[in-house]
């Protein structure tokens, strides 16, 4: 079902073939596993303070590997209603997606996707929803993270977010969310935006932080 060559160009690493990458994102795994477990959490969300910091990827490639372990199966959620691309960077046809779930009563059956990755399985975006933000923080999505955090509770959640200094959708998603991964993208994420963003989230648990694109890839801080 997945195009080798279709990920490759969207940097999404499956194989083998990017040792570098392969394992800044199996530290990164590694990590962030510990840290959910010390907190008893299986969902956490992506986050960064601006367009194009490397969220998408970072959750894909995240998703991916906590995938490679084979006791636990991983939801990968793509919750940027405004600019959904998760299904892109797999190169994935969506019918339907989350719109059509939270707008549309869609069942929970038709939407989810195997992109052909044991253990790993994605909720799609389709088309950008409209009033998003308000869907974001309507009684329709709390039930629907509920559902998705109780009905499987080995399965850890990935959600892919929009960023948090762009519009106000990560913020008003923010109350359904256990703890927040951000990525700052070295050369691009300005001390300002750093600022700004844990301002934003002061309430908040943060996990961690990801330095995306930086010398050594990728890279965890605490
Ligand atoms: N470490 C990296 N090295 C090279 N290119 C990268 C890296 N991380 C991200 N990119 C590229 O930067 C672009 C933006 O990445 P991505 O879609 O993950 O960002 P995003 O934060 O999700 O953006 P948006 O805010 O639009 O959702 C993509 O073209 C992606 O391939
Ligand atoms: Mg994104």
């Amino acid at each position: 079902m997945l195009n080798p060559d279709v990920l490759r160009e969207h940097r999404v690493i499956c194989g083998s073939d990017d040792a570098g990458g392969l394992t800044a994102y199996k530290m990164l795994r590694t990590q962030v596993m510990q840290r959910m477990a010390a907190k008893g959490l299986n969902a956490i969300a992506i986050t960064s303070p601006a367009p194009g910091d490397g969220k998408t990827l970072t959750a894909i490639n995240l998703a991916i590997n906590l995938a490679r372990e084979v006791h636990q199966t991983v939801l990968l959620v793509d919750m940027d209603l405004r600019n959904p691309s998760i299904h892109r960077y797999f190169g994935l046809k969506v019918s339907k997606g989350i719109g059509d779930l939270l707008l549309h009563g869609a069942p929970m059956g038709e939407v989810l996707i195997n992109p052909g990755i044991e253990r790993l399985v994605v909720l799609p975006g389709s088309g950008p929803v409209s009033n998003s933000s308000e869907l974001l923080s309507s009684p329709a999505v709390g039930a629907m993270v509920h559902e998705l955090k109780a009905r499987y509770p080995s399965r850890i959640v990935v959600f892919d977010l929009p960023p948090l200094l762009a519009g106000d959708d990560a913020l008003a998603f923010a109350p359904y969310v256990d703890t927040f991964l951000i990525v700052l993208r070295e050369g691009k994420t300005t001390r300002d935006e750093i600022q700004h963003s844990f301002e934003m989230l002061k309430d908040a648990d943060i996990l961690g932080t990801v330095l995306n694109a930086s010398e050594d890839r990728v890279a965890t801080y605490y």
